[in-house]
């Protein structure tokens, strides 16, 4: 089967990157990306590339390239729904925040409803593909929706899990490790295993059952997580042995078993995925009574909590165990470099932290936008509004923040900052100078001989 028209409900971070992609490679499809948030849609179609609602490095030329020509950004759902041969399901599946499994599971009521919505509209064939990231066995539930329309129309459901990492999409995206394919019909499988093959090799592409598909992308960022949480788990014991994280990370890193990459200490690991994807492995190996299953891969979390809540302590800690008034500088708030995404960013929770203790903070992140670190702060509710505004303020330049602080924190680790004029920013502060590096970015030496007091994880 030859695919001519792709939707994609869902518009965020996976859905419009990954659409942007497809319809750049396959110019004979047409594909529609809809969403239920107006904003988002007109942020996609806006003319102006630096407004698209996602940052991404070369994004905005893949966007130029296909946009208008076969890849469009709308809000009419049922349009899309109905003229598609191929429906990519890529809304956002958080964790639950009320009733059963209520800060473990994930929340699949946007995904029944998309399956309700895609029932009710259809009156032709369509292959539905998983995009968002679900538990194990959620196919079943999206067939079982679809399979009681009563009018007849056949719907295969295929399990395509998006493996890209934020900041570097475009990349990952153009040239992936693989291509993971879960499905029982091999003409479905095909028809989506063509779209990729467009520009994927064919031996990066590989087909499974549908579960071991969806379990796949879970045990996949649960692996990941838990290199950051061993390695972080180890800073700690750097710190205190007199070893050095980094150079241990290289040495065992070499190690071709075990391998050099996500072995980079820091404050913790943030992002809509991490977190979220393990507390749902975590949940539902306890559904199935796993307890031990369950506990080890908790406490993967449990490290990361501990990291983030450890650097807040150690820049309190350090500065005479007070920072009632004194104001600390926040370098970065994005839960990494290149993207404009906080979810989870790790600056949140030292800030709720440090702003529990009366610190007052200037935060400056070259991408985060000033609105979107006060509404993550009050997602936290540990304070009113105006509190939050009173002990924060989001500075527009970096230089600002660091004016008059008594300390910096490293909390993102942008370019930018290695090239800033450490001795400016030094000659503003106050004395003795902290400089808490949350990313190890910077260069101890040179940082130690301009008269910084510099402290960085796992040294
Ligand atoms: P997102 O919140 O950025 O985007 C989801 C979009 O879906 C939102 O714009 C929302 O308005 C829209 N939506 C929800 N219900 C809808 C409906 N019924 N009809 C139309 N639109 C609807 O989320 P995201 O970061 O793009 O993640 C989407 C999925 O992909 C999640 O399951 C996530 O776990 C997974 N994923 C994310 C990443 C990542 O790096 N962000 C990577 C891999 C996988
Ligand atoms: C992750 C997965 O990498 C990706 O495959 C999946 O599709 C979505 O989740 P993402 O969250 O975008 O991607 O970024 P990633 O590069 O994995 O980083 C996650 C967090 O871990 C960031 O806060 C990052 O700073 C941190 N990290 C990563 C470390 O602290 N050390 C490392 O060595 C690697």
């Amino acid at each position: 089967m030859r695919i001519k028209k792709i939707a994609c409900i869902g518009a965020g971070y996976v859905g419009g990157p990954t659409m942007s992609v497809i319809a750049q490679k396959n110019p004979e499809i047409q594909v529609t990306v809809v969403d239920l948030n107006v904003d988002r849609i007109n942020a996609w179609n806006n003319e102006n590339l630096e407004s698209l609602p996602v940052y991404e490095p070369g994004l905005d030329q893949v966007v130029l390239e296909a946009r208008g020509r076969n890849l469009f950004f709308s809000t009419n759902v049922t349009k899309a729904i109905e003229e598609a041969d191929m429906i990519f399901i890529s809304v956002n599946t958080p964790t639950k925040t009320y009733g059963k499994g209520k800060g473990q599971a994930a929340d699949l009521k946007f995904i029944e409803l998309c399956a309700r919505q895609i029932a009710e509209v259809s009156t032709t064939s369509k292959i539905i593909v998983e995009k968002s990231t679900i538990p194990v066995r959620t196919a079943a539930t999206i067939k079982s929706i679809l399979d009681h329309t009563g009018n007849g129309v056949q719907f295969h459901v295929l399990s395509n899990p998006e493996f890209l990492a934020e900041g570097t999409a475009i990349a990952d995206l153009q040239n992936p490790d693989r291509i993971l394919i879960g499905g029982e019909d091999q003409g479905a499988i095909q028809a989506l295993k063509n779209i990729y093959q467009a520009w994927v090799p064919n031996e990066r592409i590989i087909t499974t059952n549908l579960w071991s598909s969806e379990l796949s992308k879970l045990v996949a960022n649960a692996f990941l997580a838990q290199r950051v949480s061993s390695i972080n788990s180890i800073s700690e014991l750097c710190e205190a042995t007199g070893a050095n994280v980094d150079e241990v990370a290289h040495a065992i890193g070499q190690d071709s078993r075990i391998g050099s990459k996500f072995l980079k200490a820091s404050v913790g690991f943030g992002g809509s995925c991490f977190q979220k994807d393990l507390l749902n492995l975590v949940y539902i190996a306890r559904s199935y009574n796993l307890n031990e299953v369950a506990d080890y891969w908790d406490q993967v979390i449990r490290i990361n909590d501990h990291q983030k809540t450890r650097f807040a302590e150690k820049i309190i800690q350090s500065m005479y165990n007070t920072v009632n008034g004194k104001k600390i500088a926040f370098l970065g708030w994005a839960f990494k470099k290149n993207t404009n995404d906080t979810r989870e960013s790790a600056a949140i929770y030292v800030a709720d932290h440090l702003l529990e203790e009366q610190a007052k903070i200037a935060v400056f992140d070259p991408k985060v936008q000033k609105h979107q670190i006060y509404k993550d702060l009050e997602y936290l509710q540990s304070r009113t509004n105006s509190e939050n505004e009173y002990l924060l303020e989001v500075a527009e330049d970096a230089y600002e923040a660091c004016k008059d602080a008594h300390g910096i924190a490293i909390l993102t680790e942008w370019d930018e900052f290695k090239d800033f004029d450490w001795d400016r920013i030094k000659d503003n502060m106050k004395k003795p100078a902290f400089v808490f590096d949350g990313r190890k970015l910077l260069d101890r030496n040179r940082l130690e001989e301009l008269g910084f007091i510099y402290y960085a994880i796992g040294e």
